[in-house]
């Protein structure tokens, strides 16, 4: 095992010799004296080859040396003279060396390791050699960190960590499940889990009452900047416990995590938030918190003989505006960014006003609909949302989904723009999700899976289903769903019931699910749990735009793995 590394050495060390092993990451070369710069996976230090050092033989050897050979090199640590130190700390030191060994040799690479932007294509297709950059693989370190202190955290508070199958049977949790053949079976397949799931939920009708694992999972899923198909999860359940409990050793999880890794304090406790409020004030299940814009609903404020279309009143509509401190200095051609940037979820309209002096009525305005809208309603749409002069809104009207969808992405979109985050973490539970959603085809799906708890009882859920709310929570930090989990079904009544709300036939439940009933038949604890993305987490705490970034080996945009060119 090596004892020292480039990257590791220090001033205390000056006036010993080291064995160091790496790639070349520079060359200087004065004729008589070769200045290198040796890079490994912790930093780079220069070495210095000196022709009145060394023995001639070892000399012509180092003159050989090009980008990437990998180096086998003894020296004398030294003092760098003082105008040359940099501000890195292995810049103070440089090697002086007595032998050296080319161990191999490299071929021109096909992008420099220091080289910025590069194509990711390109990046994937050689990720050896990407991954040979600092920035990436700090991240790995980080990740590996992240992990132990995961596990220190879990283990402390007596979860055990349990490995459950990748072979294994359906389940369904929302996304589509990759197959997998086997000579064994002419027309049998196995199924990639999405999620542990339903072995988590034996593990508690076993009483092994705190279960984790750091799990695989397999989602056969459009891809995005926060989504692969392969991803890994912490995947949590306990038995005899109560939603809060749950959200509470997680809440403690995470701070732990925060503080450790990035000595940063979260609040003491989550904010929470009902579903049915985070649509309303952020269009979103998933609100980012740093930001403080809201969408204010105005339909209340239209007058039953209003004549200007956009403010028609129609039941499945929504009437929304956003307000934007500051944005009467908004260009023309800025506002028409967003009003087609709005397009692209649907939103055929965006109208605005932009308030200059509030006092001067219709005069103090500047909006394309100034001339078909009432003053009265001006004036109260000033008074609800507090308008002041300056502020600019954006108004529109369209199915409640067309306006939640676009103005969510709307205020993400401003924030970026006008840098409107009031905080760096915003973490926040959402509670109350509706149990179930309905499909495009007008049938139900699960809006979590189909192992989570109603709250309300038997009969509600048989007369009622679409206004059932779910025992279900998710954990939102900065806008980005870290994590989801609920309270869990142990009743075979309900469980079969839900089974058959979502559409499965006989036949269907007793193939995929016919054993995990016939647990329900033997003794089944209440039980609850949930699932972190371990990949967003890492994310979140690397400060990385993107899961590509934070997994060794990702699959591209495309879906494919340029490095192996699987699928194939
Ligand atoms: P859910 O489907 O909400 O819940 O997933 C939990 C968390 O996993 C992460 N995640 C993903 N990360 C990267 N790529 C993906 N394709 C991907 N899909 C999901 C998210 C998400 O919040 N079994 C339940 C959990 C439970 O109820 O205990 C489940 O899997 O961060």
């Amino acid at each position: 095992m090596r004892s020292n590394y480039c990257g590791n050495l220090n001033k205390k060390l000056v006036n010993n010799y080291v064995i160091l092993y790496g790639w070349v990451d520079k060359i200087r070369d004065h004729g008589g004296i070769l200045f290198i710069d040796l890079r490994d996976m912790y930093g780079i230090i220069q070495i210095v080859i000196d022709s009145k050092k060394i023995d001639l033989k070892t000399f012509l050897i180092a003159k050989k040396i090009k980008y990437e050979f990998i180096l086998k090199v003894i020296g004398l640590i030294k003092l760098r003279p003082l105008n040359k130190q940099k501000n890195i700390l292995t810049n103070l030191i440089e090697i002086f060396i007595i032998d050296l060994k080319i161990l191999n040799q490299s071929k021109n690479l096909p992008f420099k390791i220091s080289e910025k932007n590069i194509k990711e294509e390109l990046r994937f297709k050689y990720r050896y050699i990407d991954l040979r950059r600092k920035n990436i693989i700090n991240k790995l370190i980080m990740r590996s960190k992240i992990n132990y202190k995961i596990r220190k955290f879990l283990n402390f508070n007596k979860f055990i960590e349990i490995e459950t199958p990748i072979l294994s049977n359906i389940t369904i949790e929302g996304a589509r499940t990759f197959f997998i053949k086997s000579h064994k079976f002419l027309n049998k397949f196995f199924a990639l889990p999405q999620s542990p799931q339903i072995y988590k939920q034996i593990l508690m009708f076993s009483g092994l009452d705190r279960y984790y694992q750091i799990a695989k999972c397999f989602r056969d899923e459009d891809l995005r900047s926060d989504r692969q198909p392969e991803f890994t999860q912490i995947d949590i359940e306990t038995s005899f416990i109560k939603q809060k409990d749950i959200m509470y050793i997680i809440e403690k999880m995470i701070k732990y995590l925060f503080k450790e890794i990035l000595k940063v304090d979260l609040p003491n406790e989550f904010k929470k938030i009902e579903y049915k409020k985070a649509l309303k004030d952020y269009g979103t299940d998933k609100p980012d918190l740093r930001i403080p814009l809201k969408i204010t609903d105005i339909d209340k404020l239209i007058s039953k003989n209003n004549k200007f279309n956009i403010f028609k009143k129609n039941i499945k509509q929504r009437i929304a505006v956003i307000k934007l401190k500051d944005g009467v200095k908004l260009s023309i051609k800025q506002i028409n960014n967003y009003i087609n940037f709005v397009k692209l979820y649907g939103l055929k309209g965006l109208v605005w006003i932009k308030f200059y002096n509030i006092k001067l009525g219709f005069k103090g305005l500047k909006s394309p609909i100034s001339k078909y809208i009432e003053y009265d309603l001006i004036k109260k749409i000033i008074n609800k949302l507090n308008i002041k002069n300056g502020d600019i809104i954006f108004c529109c009207s369209d199915i409640k989904n067309i306006v939640n969808n676009s103005l969510s992405a709307l205020i993400i979109k401003l924030a970026k723009d006008f840098n409107l985050y009031k905080k760096k973490w915003a973490p926040i539970w959402v509670i109350n999700f509706p149990l179930f959603k309905r499909s495009s085809s007008g049938n139900f799906t699960s809006y979590h899976h189909p192992f989570t708890s109603p709250k309300s009882t038997l009969e509600e859920l048989i007369y009622n289903p679409e206004n059932t709310i779910a025992k279900s929570f998710d954990l939102i930090i900065n806008g980005i769903e870290l994590g989801g989990g609920s309270i869990r079904i142990n009743n075979e009544k309900i469980q079969k019931l839900i089974f058959k709300i979502l559409g499965l036939s006989y036949e269907q439940i007793n193939k995929n699910f016919g054993f995990f009933l016939e647990a329900f038949k033997y003794g089944v604890p209440p039980h609850g749990g949930l699932a972190l993305g371990l990949d967003r987490l890492v994310m979140l705490l690397t400060e990385s735009k993107n899961i590509r970034d934070v997994i060794a080996f990702p699959k591209n945009k495309n879906f494919v793995c340029p490095l192996t060119g699987a699928p194939s």
